[in-house]
């Protein structure tokens, strides 16, 4: 086990040591790998170490997203959907634990973390585990099985970019200068960042969800502001935990959608002060999930020539794919 260990690390070494280097919008520069722009000791590492090691189980439940696209909110909606017959409102687990802690990146499981792989294997099912990284990178034994089911959120690409520039900006070591938003709006449209090209991530999760509708369900940020009813009842179906009708009327989805809106879980304690421990070196405050949780906020702070050069590029990148952002 050991020796396997250690002939990952030394893969990611090995690995890491050939790849273009590109600017990060935090603290670490990223590294370019298999099309894909990667911060090295989390998301390459934790790459090597999922394609190594991970086992998947027929009952997984995975949500896959870009950072900054409703990863939080459908976290805690999920949780609270699979749970719900476990836990009461006043006593539910998402009172006084982050949704990031209740529904963890299965990349937090890489040794050397603060949680080993041993945690993972020990985790009763179903395993709720979310992931930032592309579809095209994980590995075959999490995308060709067909029991587990994968959910996928994707958001308007204006939203996202200044959702994540403000984040970031907030990762920051303090010595060094903020990153401007005309900065961080070139890196996007040249699809430098965490995880991008931001659309190819989506892409690659579109055309699969197309291809198989039972195993990826894709969502949009949008939609499940709009209309949260519709698409948790869907989900919830799609996950194998359908809501019946007695509990339908019974207001069971009002309750899920009361306790995971951005207003209860953003007052909470537990999201106003504890800290998520995504890795040996990153740590995020639980409340800088939560900003404004609003739809075209992201026009608020891109000038009329950024949005049109942003659009612009989108439609260009989707165009044929049937998908519109
Ligand atoms: P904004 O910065 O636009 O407010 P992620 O969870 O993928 O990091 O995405 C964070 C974004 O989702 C932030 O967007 C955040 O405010 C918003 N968000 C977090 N919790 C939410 C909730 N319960 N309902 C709606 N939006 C939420």
């Amino acid at each position: 086990c050991d020796q396997q260990h250690s002939n990952s690390n030394e893969r990611y070494e090995e690995t890491l040591a050939k790849l273009p280097i590109g600017k990060g919008w935090a603290t670490e520069h990223l590294v370019h790998y298999q099309g894909f722009w990667l911060t090295p000791r989390t998301a390459l590492k934790g790459l090597m170490w999922i394609q190594d090691h991970f086992n998947p189980r027929a009952t997984d439940i995975f949500l896959a997203s870009s950072p900054k696209t409703g990863t939080t909110w459908l976290k805690a909606l999920i949780f609270a959907i699979v749970n719900r017959t476990r836990y009461g409102i006043s006593d539910h687990p998402l009172l006084t634990a982050g949704p990031h802690d209740c529904f963890p990146f299965l990349d937090t499981y890489v040794d050397g973390n603060n949680r080993s792989l041993h945690e993972l294997d020990v985790l009763p099912s179903p395993r709720l585990l979310s992931t930032h990284l592309p579809l095209g990178l994980l590995p075959n034994s999490m995308t060709d099985d067909q029991s587990c089911r994968l959910v996928y959120i994707c958001r308007d690409p204006k939203d996202v970019l200044v959702s994540k520039w403000l984040f970031l900006n907030k990762l920051r070591p303090r010595q060094l200068p903020p990153l401007s938003l005309e900065e961080a709006f070139e890196l996007f449209c040249q699809g430098v960042s965490h995880y991008g090209p931001y659309w190819n991530h989506v892409l690659g999760y579109w055309k699969a969800s197309l291809e198989n509708p039972e195993k990826i369900l894709f969502l949009k940020y949008e939609d499940l502001k709009k209309d949260p009813f519709v698409v948790v009842k869907r989900l919830g179906e799609f996950i194998g935990h359908p809501f019946s009708l007695e509990e339908e009327s019974g207001g069971v989805v009002e309750g899920i959608l009361k306790l995971c809106s951005f207003e209860n879980l953003s007052n909470l304690e537990v999201n106003k002060t504890s800290v998520l421990k995504y890795s040996r070196d990153i740590r995020v405050d639980n409340r800088d999930f939560f900003r404004k949780g609003e739809v075209g906020d992201g026009n608020n702070y891109l000038t009329e020539e950024m949005i049109q050069r942003l659009n612009a590029i989108i439609s260009e990148k989707l165009l044929g794919s049937g998908l519109e952002l």
